[in-house]
């Protein structure tokens, strides 16, 4: 749900105001990266349900899913969320931090996850006017 979240209301934002942060050279390296880092994790999570609780399957299926969520986290706050900070009003930071709020409340029962084309998400999506979330 939180990389949904994402997909929705903050890349496409990146996307109009970002420059390039991180080792990144511009916003769409950035936003192409995290998306492709999102499939990870949903493919990861996805794999933590095929073994039984507790059983050394699983505990390596979630140790994946740490692994990739934190190379994502670390990537993301280095790239995106600092080229974001630079770029975007308080205004708006506040504005996509409240919708952020509500979407996760919105949804707090789940989401149905599936995978995105990283190339195609950041075509659709370069017009944050014309994207999903807004
Ligand atoms: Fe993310
Ligand atoms: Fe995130």
């Amino acid at each position: 749900m939180h990389a949904k979240a994402e997909e929705d209301l903050f890349y496409p934002q990146l996307l109009a105001l970002g420059t390039g942060e991180g080792g990144k050279a511009s916003p769409e390296d950035e936003t192409t990266d995290a998306i492709h880092d999102h499939n990870e994790i949903r493919d990861a999570l996805a794999d933590v349900e095929g073994h039984a609780p507790g059983s050394s399957g699983w505990w390596s299926a979630v140790a994946k899913v740490n692994e990739v969520n934190g190379d994502h986290m670390a990537e993301e706050e280095r790239e995106g969320l600092t080229d974001f900070r630079r770029h975007a009003s308080l205004d708006l930071r506040h504005n996509l931090a409240v919708a952020f709020y509500a979407y996760e409340a919105a949804h707090a029962g789940g989401i149905k996850s599936h995978d995105v084309d990283p190339e195609e998400y950041v075509k659709q999506n370069e017009d944050p006017a014309a994207g999903p979330g807004r």
